[in-house]
């Protein structure tokens, strides 16, 4: 049942909020207990003296028994007491009946207990009870010596009913607690809303994460906050993006390995098959076994790139660093593609700024990217153009520049030539390439470090330069 991060942040915040509420309440209650007791003790005390004031004129014969008599109905009216007055040997001779209280006719009566003794010996008592069983329901008594003539002459008792006390104190608890009952009803709901926002992008990045799982990478979550929730949120939405991004190219990556092996399948099927049935005449056969065999040095090629292409990916192809002479890597390359330069009739111009330029790399996928590049130049270049290949050092880098006088590639195919497959215009420049070497070319400088550029400039030629770190001589 608490499994849910909402039901426990409700059940938290309710059980914190719910003993907050308690002790405040509890707290505020007592604090009011002890407040009405001591209003009501002194508003006794102080009727007691004025009563007392009322005796001594009245002793005085300055007020008549009236007067005397409304002034205790005021103090009843105002405090619902009994009043007794008494001489000093305990007998009251002047009384009034709380209007709260029973109807008993107190005159004569003689008090005999404990307070009276001590209230005529100069002291002020307050007392919560019966008063002895003088009366059928607790009362709150305050008593005072009664003095005239600045001698003590007998008692003021003044009798006011806790009930009335009480239903004051009843009152104050019940709104204390209604208030509390409604302040936490209000918090309830806003920790409601709060808990809600705060727990639904959660469970919405964990129903869309599973959906994930299965492969739909369609749905986002709504990031409505900026907290650090709303952050996560931000950055599950970024993570989908990259994996539906990843997902696209591997389905666009597994449909181009597919149809570059098919093609040249179904062609080397069909001329096998036509030299096998015959339709291919005997004396073509040898030219067509040919074409198959070349079909079949391209798909060698292909599945070979695509291996280096996935090995790279995946990281499993460690770059082995070594000091490498760059210039050496070219000019073995140049070697070995002499006889197809001189058969398209095109010049090479080499500019290295020294002879020897150590680099730090992995020598043969060094010479794997000048390889790639280098092809490419022979292959895109216009018959008879030149070739220009050149090194040079600044500061910790060493450059190489490999460019052509080709057909230039356009200023909005430049940012996809990197990637594997892409090829500008199949028919025209396909010429057996299978878009994958610029993709190896760059992941292999990628896993050095480093970088590689493009300068290319439509119906002039293209410049391929790359970093390298060097290695200084020691
Ligand atoms: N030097 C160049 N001149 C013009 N276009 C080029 C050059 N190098 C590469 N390209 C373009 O970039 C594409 C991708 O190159 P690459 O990855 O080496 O594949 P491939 O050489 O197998 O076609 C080529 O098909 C071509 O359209
Ligand atoms: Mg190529």
């Amino acid at each position: 049942m608490f499994r849910s991060l909402f039901v426990r942040l409700m059940v938290t915040y309710f059980v914190i909020i719910l003993s907050a509420l308690l002790t405040l309440g509890i707290l505020l209650s007592s604090f009011f207990q002890d407040y009405i007791m001591d209003t009501r003790k002194e508003e006794l005390l102080r009727e007691g003296k004025a009563i007392s004031q009322y005796i001594e004129l009245y002793s005085l014969g300055l007020i008549d028994s009236l007067t005397l008599r409304y002034q205790y109905q005021v103090i009843d009216r105002f405090l619902g007491a009994t009043i007794w007055v008494t001489n000093e040997r305990g007998y009251i001779w002047s009384s009034h009946n709380s209007s709260q209280l029973d109807e008993v006719d107190w005159e004569n009566h003689k008090l005999t207990v404990d307070e009276f003794v001590q209230v005529l010996e100069g002291n002020t008592i307050t007392r919560i009870g019966r008063f002895g069983e003088s009366f059928a329901v607790p009362v709150l008594t305050v008593g005072m010596p009664l003095i005239i003539n600045n001698k003590i002459q007998g008692t003021v008792f003044l009798h006011s009913p806790i009930q009335g006390i009480n239903r004051t104190l009843r009152d104050t608890y019940e709104s204390i607690w209604r208030s509390a009952i409604l302040s936490s009803i209000l918090s309830m709901l806003l920790l409601y809303i709060i808990s809600r926002r705060f727990s639904r992008p959660l469970t919405e990045m964990n129903i869309i994460s599973r959906e994930i799982a299965t492969g739909n990478f369609k749905r986002r979550v709504k990031v409505k906050t900026k907290d650090e929730v709303g952050q996560l949120a931000m950055n599950f939405n970024a993570m989908a993006d990259a994996l539906e991004q990843l997902e696209l190219m591997r389905r666009s990556f597994v449909a181009n390995v597919s149809h570059e092996l098919k093609s040249p399948l179904t062609s080397m099927r069909g001329y096998i098959q036509g030299v096998l049935d015959n339709t291919i005449p005997p004396e073509d056969q040898n030219k067509y076994l040919k074409i198959a065999l070349d079909e079949t040095e391209r798909m060698n090629r292909l599945i070979n790139e695509l291996l280096d292409l996935s090995r790279i990916q995946t990281g499993q192809f460690s770059m082995e660093m070594k000091t490498v002479d760059i210039n050496e890597t070219i000019r073995r390359v140049l070697i070995a593609r002499e006889d197809r330069i001189n058969e398209r009739g095109m010049d090479v111009e080499v500019d290295f700024e020294k002879d020897v330029c150590l680099v730090e790399g992995d020598p043969d996928r060094l010479q794997q990217v000048i390889i790639n590049l280098l092809d490419n130049a022979i292959k895109f270049n216009r018959e008879g153009g030149l070739i220009s290949i050149k090194t040079w050092t600044h500061k910790d880098n060493v450059f190489v520049k490999i460019a052509d006088q080709g057909p230039g590639i356009p200023k909005e195919e430049i940012a996809h030539i990197w990637e594997p497959f892409y090829q500008i215009d199949k028919s025209r420049s396909g010429k057996g390439g299978t878009g994958l070497g610029l993709s190896i070319v760059k992941k292999i400088i990628e896993g050095h470090g480093q970088n590689i550029w493009l300068n290319s400039e439509v119906g002039k030629g293209s410049a391929f330069i790359f970093s390298l770190k060097a290695v200084r001589k020691q």
